[in-house]
């Protein structure tokens, strides 16, 4: 039983505006309209995007949960500051990428701009604070937070908290609004305490779970490469499926019916995308590597090692259906953010079904509700930068001359010999599938790395249907 202490009013700070700690906050300012709360960003374009009707992120719900708040209690600005001054709790919830360079490259966090975060605080701090880390860390980070803060120059004191996010994109709203569990970990009783009471403002108290700081900061890690895990075994099994004829979405429902086993997040896919599952199982196959845990690095780096199988699987099915050849034919990719509801492009699997079908020279129109064409060829440009440490100019031709954005499905898939479904976008479910047929060069293949299309009558209509484990149809059988 928590005691019940005296607090201050809560005055809150988030420093990182992102696709977690916007909408997070607006959540805050929404349930608690008497709280301040100041979200603030390096990034001056971001915060005047937060500022406008055209939010940075595309999430369903947030506009309305932004415009409640905004001008009342919640405010976005660039102050980083002014807003660590004028706040007593501080959330830090900037980007934690993968290291892509010197010890650690492409498992171990770049933890820079945390720390850069830590030393803006000590820098500005007097009096107390609270400094809850909320972007994902690897674990004991709190105890290099608690270090470097303890070097403020004006004697400020300090709480480090651990209060990691479990929210999904495309779900944000509801999930903040009704989360499963809220997870906060901290040594100081008090401190775990002013946090959960304003979480407490809307979230039953039994959900607010507290644990020790590691625990919490593990347990981010842990949802995650579980999650993750989930997708990696039901994809390990779609390939059993297309090489048996067995079909993974039945599989999925019978054993998702097993109470122990459960139905969620047994979708097979093109393979998981996003800011997060391998990020973070990476981070924990770093951990474990540097406890000496090698055997457990490999059970965990396997997901991933699956994931990218599942991608480039899909592409090479796609390469060999076509009669081996892709060279020079044109493809519409329907979906590129990582899932739907989202415009958020971090490692989705459409950049590198691009990019294998973009070597074999094919001609790509790509069309996606809510990501912009600026950011899909910022996507492809950094994912052959990535394999050849720069852009050579063959790939930068292959960019310019073979990929077409449309803001149009039937304009993507006009003339084309094959689409690929690679996002779950439920406007493709809608789609006049007839009239797209008949703007197609035949044989119309149709790859659906979502299994989210009718595949049986899209072979009556005439397409050759190719999907994640499922048998393959065509007209006629
Ligand atoms: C994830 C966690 O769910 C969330 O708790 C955490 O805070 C952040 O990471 P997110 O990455 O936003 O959230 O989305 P999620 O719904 O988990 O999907 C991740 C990826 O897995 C997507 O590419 C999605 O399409 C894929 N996926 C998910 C599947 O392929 N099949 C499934 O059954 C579920
Ligand atoms: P996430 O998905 O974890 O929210 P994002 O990349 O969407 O990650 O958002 C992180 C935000 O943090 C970015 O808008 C970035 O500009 C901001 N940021 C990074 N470092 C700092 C810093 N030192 N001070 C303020 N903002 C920062």
């Amino acid at each position: 039983m928590i005691s019940v202490h005296n607090f201050p009013s809560p005055r809150i700070c988030c420093i990182g505006a992102g696709y977690v700690g916007g909408p997070t906050m607006a959540m805050i300012a929404k349930q608690c309209p008497d709280i301040p709360v100041h979200v603030v960003d390096v990034n001056q374009h971001r915060i005047d995007q937060w500022n406008s009707s055209d939010l940075p992120i595309y999430e369903p719900g947030l506009q309305d949960v932004v415009e409640e708040a905004r001008g009342r209690n919640l405010t976005f600005s660039t102050d980083v500051e002014g807003a660590i001054k004028s706040s007593n709790i501080i959330f830090i919830s900037v980007n934690t990428p993968t290291k892509t360079f010197g010890i650690g490259a492409g498992r171990a966090a770049n933890l820079e701009f945390i720390e850069k975060c830590a030393r803006k605080i000590a820098e500005c701090s007097t009096g107390h604070k609270v400094v809850v880390e909320k972007s994902t860390l690897p674990v004991r980070t709190a105890e290099a937070v608690k270090r470097i803060l303890m070097s403020s120059a004006n004697n400020a004191t300090f709480d480090v908290l651990s209060n990691p996010e479990f929210l999904a994109e495309g779900t944000a709203i509801a999930d903040l609004l009704n989360p499963d569990r809220v997870l906060i970990g901290g040594e100081s009783e008090a401190a775990v305490e002013q946090l959960a009471s304003v979480y407490g403002r809307w979230i039953p108290r039994e959900r607010i779970l507290t644990t020790n700081l590691w625990s919490s900061e593990l347990s981010k890690l842990t949802a995650n490469a579980f999650l993750a895990q989930r997708v990696s075994s039901i994809n390990a099994i779609s390939a059993l499926c297309e090489a048996t004829g067995a079909d993974v979405d039945e599989v999925a429902r019978a054993i998702g019916t097993d109470s122990r086993i459960g139905p969620k997040f047994l979708k097979a896919s093109v393979g998981f995308g996003g800011s997060c599952f391998q990020k973070d199982i990476l981070n924990l196959v770093y951990l474990c590597e540097h406890f000496g845990l090698n055997e457990v690095a490999k059970y965990w780096e396997q997901v991933v090692t699956m994931n990218d199988y599942q991608k480039k699987r899909f592409s090479a099915r796609i390469v060999r259906t076509m009669f081996h050849t892709v060279s020079d034919k044109k493809i519409a990719i329907w979906g590129f953010a990582f899932k739907k509801d989202t415009n958020d492009t971090r490692e989705s699997a459409a950049i590198y079904i691009c990019r294998d079908l973009l070597e074999e020279r094919a001609r790509l129109t790509i069309y996606d509700p809510q990501v912009p064409e600026s950011q899909i060829r910022a996507e492809l440009t950094a994912v052959f930068q990535d394999t050849v440490g720069g852009l050579s100019e063959h790939h930068q031709r292959l960019i310019e001359n073979n990929v077409l954005v449309s803001r149009d499905p039937y304009e993507a898939a006009k003339d084309s010999h094959a689409i690929a479904v690679l996002t779950e976008w439920d406007e493709f479910k809608r789609l006049d599938m007839t009239r797209v047929f008949h703007a197609m060069h035949r044989p119309a293949f149709l790859f659906d790395g979502r299994n989210i299309l009718d595949a049986m009558h899209l072979a009556s209509i005439g397409f050759e249907v190719h999907s994640i484990g499922r048998p393959s149809y065509r007209a006629g059988g």
